[in-house]
């Protein structure tokens, strides 16, 4: 059903297949919005590595995809499952997630620049749109470096 509902609000294979292949690995969070019994919303994470830490060690997650359909956005449904998703990564001990888009959508949840926190991303995006959320306070000092997500989002195009 998540497979139907991305392929429907991206209008692509991509994203759905980005979260098929991430499925089943340690540490994803997957949560969806229903309405009617139906899908209309859902948010995904999964562990990135900070300089080659390893999860173990510093559990951070990438934020993402995150989709609502076209007719129930605008509602506070995308807020409501990031502040959910944001939560429960807290409870299940992440110490920070970091998030690729847009600043005037994520800075509403707390997140900011991440190279003024000392970290990059992997791709070549403009600074302020890779921004990251520490869970805990002072959580990534000592941490810097490039952010890598999993390979498998190397994948998706
Ligand atoms: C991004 C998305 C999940 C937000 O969901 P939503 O349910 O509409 O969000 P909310 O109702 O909680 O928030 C709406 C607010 O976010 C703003 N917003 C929504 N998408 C935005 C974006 N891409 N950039 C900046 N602001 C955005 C709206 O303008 C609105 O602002 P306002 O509160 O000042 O009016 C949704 O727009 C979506 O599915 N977009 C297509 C998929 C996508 O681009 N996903 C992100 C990349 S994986």
């Amino acid at each position: 059903m998540v497979h139907h509902f991305n392929v429907a609000a991206f209008g692509r294979e991509n994203e759905a297949e980005l979260v098929d292949r991430l499925r089943g690995i340690t540490f994803t969070m997957s949560f969806v919005a229903v309405q009617s019994e139906a899908i209309v919303g859902h948010v995904f994470f999964s562990p990135v590595e900070i300089a080659g830490e390893c999860a173990a060690d510093l559990l951070v997650l990438g934020l993402g995809p995150v989709a609502v359909l076209p007719t129930y956005q605008r509602q506070g449904i995308g807020s409501l499952l990031i502040r959910y998703g944001l939560a429960e990564c807290d409870r299940l001990g992440g110490k920070a997630v970091v998030v690729l888009g847009d600043p005037a959508y994520y800075h509403r949840f707390g997140f900011t620049t991440a190279r003024e926190k000392g970290l990059g991303c992997e791709y070549p995006v403009p600074d302020e749109a890779f921004m990251v959320l520490e869970l805990a306070n002072k959580a990534l000092v000592g941490y810097i470096g490039v952010v890598k997500y999993r390979s498998e989002f190397n994948e998706c195009e």
